[in-house]
């Protein structure tokens, strides 16, 4: 319980889009994502209407997706919060709206995480206390050096797409075995690995 995920890679690699398969193939019946980007927004649960009947999902946002993410989205029963992160208020929004759930098992989901600093007092707080909360969460980033420091040290396992950069491989280096950074190095699009720490 309460696994903290981290992905790192270089962009457009497929990060995003594997957390998206996570959601959806994944056990979690509910799950919460602030998202800089709006990239989630066409797997987000639609308000119910006035007469408490669910909602309709908007079907032209689903359009730009695999037709079999599509289906995947219009069965799925699951409810998928997405609060798309604007202005620094967003992510102490966030914070106070998932804290004040009871402890059912959710997933919370940060893409871009480096967009809310290194040392977040918010981020630092659910990765600490989230286990308590029955939060499991996953933390998206480019760059390891992107990674708020609470995040880093908690991590439980990363997987991990092509990296390149030198600060990152010597970085990798310390928790991996020297063939395992070199196969990172060579990683191609959508290829990735799973680290267990
Ligand atoms: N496994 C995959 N197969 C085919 N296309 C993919 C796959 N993963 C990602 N893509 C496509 O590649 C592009 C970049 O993916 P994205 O998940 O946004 O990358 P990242 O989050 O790492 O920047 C998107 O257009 C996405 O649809
Ligand atoms: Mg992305």
């Amino acid at each position: 319980m309460g696994l903290l995920t981290t992905i790192v890679g270089k962009k457009r690699r497929g990060k995003t889009t594997l957390v998206k398969h996570l959601i959806l193939t994944g056990e979690f019946k509910h799950i919460y994502i602030l998202d800089p980007q709006a990239e989630f927004l066409a797997l987000a649960t639609p308000p119910d209407n006035e007469d408490g009947s669910p909602g309709r999902r908007d079907v032209g946002l689903l359009k730009k997706e695999l037709p079999m993410i599509r289906e995947l989205i219009l069965s799925t029963k699951k409810y998928i919060y997405v609060k798309v992160y604007r202005v620094e208020q967003d992510l102490s929004d966030f914070f106070y709206e998932i804290w004040a759930l009871p402890a059912f098992p959710k997933l919370i989901v940060f893409d871009e995480v480096k967009t809310y600093g290194k040392t977040n007092p918010f981020i630092d707080y659910l990765y600490r206390l989230g286990g308590h909360k029955d939060m499991e969460l996953i933390a998206i980033a480019h760059r390891f050096a992107d990674l708020p420091l609470e995040t880093r040290s908690q991590t439980d396992q990363y997987i991990i797409f092509q990296m390149t950069e030198p600060r990152d491989l010597k970085f990798l280096k310390d928790i991996v075995s020297e063939e395992v950074v070199e196969e990172v190095k060579r990683l191609r699009y959508f290829q990735y690995i799973k680290t267990e720490l």
